[in-house]
Order: structure tokens, then C-alpha cells, then sequence
């Protein structure tokens, strides 16, 4: 199993070092275009296989698609991160012309790959990726509900003051500050609804603290996270190369799932070695749906930024 990173910086690093602690991968290779900044990064992580046990063979190149040649699995973190302040979709003139060469090198040496995109502004760079590639859509998946549910699940856990694996719970919708949809109506302590625990104010500040998520931390930070990010992707990574089948949420094109079409937004998705193995229409309330539709909105409107 060969997975190809792009981007060898914090959240591409972690990916990448994640998959080989999960040691389920082969070889994964580290590609960016800072001179040897994949090479040493990779090098680096090697240095840590004798010490963490795993086997697989991590490698960097500067620039040098050929090496990524016949990956069945590639993650795009290329482009930048945002700065406190700012949103995701401020990214798009810079990210989105980085996604479209990255994805068209990656496809070009590899044309059987899936492609996982963590770019920002996520929801759109998957959708401009789906527009350059051309690849069958369940081979192009978009990585923030995995992220985000993460996320919920921590500030669900500080609510209830009880540990994270206990707790159960899934976002939706737009990876943005203001278009997430955390599901708090299902979310559960070991099956039981976490409504029968927590107040709805709680509640309220518990969906607020999630959507705001990436953001808070790019305020302690000064740059986006990266730890989560890094973790969520290589999780997805690993039900795609061990065929695991399980529930993530996460961007995938929809054509009329959920009353949508023609766009690229966070929905339950079964993964596993074909990428997008099915997606779930789940049943939503009135509100959730109407959540859904106005954060479709909000990606339609960054998508059409691409024009
Ligand atoms: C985040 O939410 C980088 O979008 C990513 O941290």
C-alpha cells in the first residue's frame, strides 16, 4: 500500500506520521516543494521507526512527482494555512491554483489513486479537484466532518466530564466557521442521547465551541492546527487501505443526496477500499435540513469564487 502526502508541513508531517505509527501502509512518501524540507521530514520520521516500531518506509522528494508513481492513496495538504482572524475561504486564491497542479500531477503518475483533500477551503478545493481530475467520485474525498466530529466529541466530553470514549457524535455540512452542522440531537454518552445530561444552553456552547474549533486554535497557535487534522486524515487513510468500511462524514459530491446537487459537503460516507463506498442519507429534522441547505449555499457561493 503506497500512500503519497503532499505537503510535508505540520499537518502533512502528522499524517504522515500517524500512518506509520499505524504501520498498515508500505511506504509513504513525503513530496513538497521546499528544497528538502520533504527529504528531511522524512528522514527524520525514519529515525523514529527503530524507536516506535514500525516498518513502514517513509521517503521526501523536492518536487518530484515520478516518485509518487502508482500511490493508491494520496492526501493534498499543500497551500497555505490561515492566520488568526481570517476564514478558510480567504484561502482560495492562493490554494485553489496550488490543488489544481497538485492534483493534476498526482493523477497524471498515478491514475487509479484515491485523493484524500485537506486544503482550504476544503469543501471547495474537493470540488475543484473533482472539476480537474475527472476521477470517478468516489475516488475524491474531502477530510473536515472527520475533524470536526473529533472536535465535537472533545468539547462533548468537557461538558459531561466524562472520557472521549465514552461519547459519540458527528458534524456536518460546510468545514467552515459558520456552515458546520455538529448533530446534537444524536450525539451520545455510551448510547445514551447527551440530551438527558446536558442543558440546552450547554448544549448551545458545546455546538458553538465545535464550529469555532479550528479557529480558537489558530488563535493560540498563530497558524492552523495541526495534530487533529493530521490524525483525522490518516484515519480515513487507513479505512480506505485496510477496508474498513466505517461511517466518517466527510466531503463527497453529492447529486441529489439530501436534496443537493453539484457540490462538494460534509455527509455521512461508508469508506473502505474503493473510497466512497456509499453515501448515507441519514434522517434530519427540519431544522438540521434547513441547516443543510443554507450551509449548501455557503459552499455554492465559495465554489462559484472559482470562476
Ligand atoms: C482546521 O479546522 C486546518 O481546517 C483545518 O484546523
Amino acid at each position: 500500500m503506497k500512500v503519497t502526502v503532499v505537503g510535508a508541513g505540520a499537518v502533512g508531517a502528522s499524517c504522515a506520521e500517524y500512518i506509520a505509527l499505524k504501520n498498515f501502509a508500505s511506504e509513504v512518501v513525503l513530496l513538497d516543494i521546499k528544497e528538502g524540507y520533504a527529504e528531511g521530514k522524512a528522514m527524520d520520521l525514519m529515525q523514529t521507526a527503530s524507536l516506535m516500531g514500525f516498518d513502514t518506509k517513509i521517503t521526501g522528494t523536492t518536487g518530484d512527482y515520478a516518485k509518487t508513481a502508482n500511490s493508491d492513496i494520496a492526501v493534498i495538504t499543500s497551500g497555505i494555512p490561515r492566520k488568526p482572524g481570517m476564514t478558510r475561504e480567504e484561502l482560495i486564491g492562493i490554494n485553489a491554483g496550488i490543488v489544481k497542479t497538485v492534483a493534476t500531477n498526482i493523477v497524471q503518475h498515478s491514475p487509479n489513486v484515491i485523493l484524500i483533500v485537506v486544503s482550504n477551503p476544503m469543501d471547495t478545493m474537493t470540488y475543484l479537484a473533482h472539476k480537474v481530475t475527472g476521477l470517478p467520485k468516489n475516488r475524491i474525498i474531502g477530510m473536515g466532518g472527520a475533524l470536526d466530529s473529533a472536535r465535537f466529541k472533545y468539547f462533548l466530553s468537557q461538558a459531561l466530564q466524562c472520557p472521549q470514549s465514552d461519547v459519540d457524535g458527528i458534524v456536518l455540512g460546510m468545514h467552515s466557521d459558520t456552515g458546520m452542522i455538529p448533530l446534537t440531537r444524536l450525539a451520545t454518552r455510551n448510547s445514551v442521547p447527551v440530551t438527558q445530561f446536558l442543558s440546552i444552553d450547554k448544549l448551545t456552547q458545546v455546538l458553538e465551541d465545535t464550529k469555532v474549533g479550528g479557529a480558537t486554535l489558530t488563535k493560540l497557535l498563530g497558524t492552523s492546527a495541526w495534530y487533529a487534522p493530521g490524525a483525522a486524515v490518516s484515519s480515513m487513510v487507513q479505512a480506505i487501505a485496510c477496508d474498513q468500511k466505517k461511517l466518517f462524514p466527510c466531503s463527497v459530491l453529492l447529486e441529489g443526496e439530501y436534496g443537493l446537487s453539484d457540490l462538494c459537503i460534509g455527509a455521512p460516507a461508508i469508506i473502505g477500499k474503493n473510497g466512497v463506498e456509499k453515501i448515507v442519507e441519514i434522517a434530519l429534522n427540519d431544522a438540521e435540513n434547513a441547516k443543510m441547505k443554507e450551509s449548501a449555499t455557503a459552499v455554492k457561493g465559495t465554489n462559484a469564487l472559482l470562476n
